[in-house]
């Protein structure tokens, strides 16, 4: 397995909609191989959620893992909500937006239709956590990130910001 580069804001890479995938690619060794790099590499982060657009694959799938002990890790291809109620406030952040964190407003509950790694269809009732984190990660996959929720010129602050840390890391 390796470790993936991730993109950062304000890459306009982040800004790309994915494709979505035939499940046919799914079978190759390169796709599976690629779902163990980025659960390795979200572990790694660490962070609870990676969507490809994230590892500059344009592709529609995510991978997620809310759980403490890392042992509950989700595929999912193709993701589409079919039905959201209700309202939550989370503090969120993003492996893409370092360091930063803000709370949005989403869906308290919604439901996904989606195919697992293995191109199984399956849908799945979340709330909470895991709500939010799927909501994150389909919004990635739009080329949307959690930082649009914000004012203008929060977003604005958010970007100098890592821009400035982007230069003294250099
Ligand atoms: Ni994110």
């Amino acid at each position: 397995m390796a470790l993936l580069p991730i993109l950062e804001f304000p890459d306009p890479r982040l800004r790309t909609r994915a494709a979505r995938v035939d499940p046919v690619e799914l079978a190759t060794p390169a796709f599976q191989t690629l779902f163990d790099d980025m659960f390795e590499t979200m572990y790694q982060a660490p962070g609870i959620g990676l969507a490809a657009s994230q590892v500059d694959v344009h592709k529609r799938f995510m991978v997620i893992d809310v759980s403490e002990e890392h042992d509950a890790p989700r595929v999912f291809v193709n993701p589409t909500i079919t039905a959201r109620s209700g309202e939550q406030v989370y503090q969120e952040g993003c492996l893409s937006v370092p360091n930063i964190f803000a709370d949005v407003t989403r869906a308290a509950t919604i439901t996904v239709e989606a195919l697992d790694r293995h191109g199984q269809a399956f849908t799945l009732e979340a709330d909470g956590l895991l709500a939010v984190c799927i909501q994150h990660e389909m919004d990635h996959l739009e080329g949307k990130l959690f930082v649009d929720y914000l004012s203008p010129l929060k977003r604005e602050m958010v970007r100098k910001k890592l821009l400035k840390a982007k230069r003294s890391a250099a």
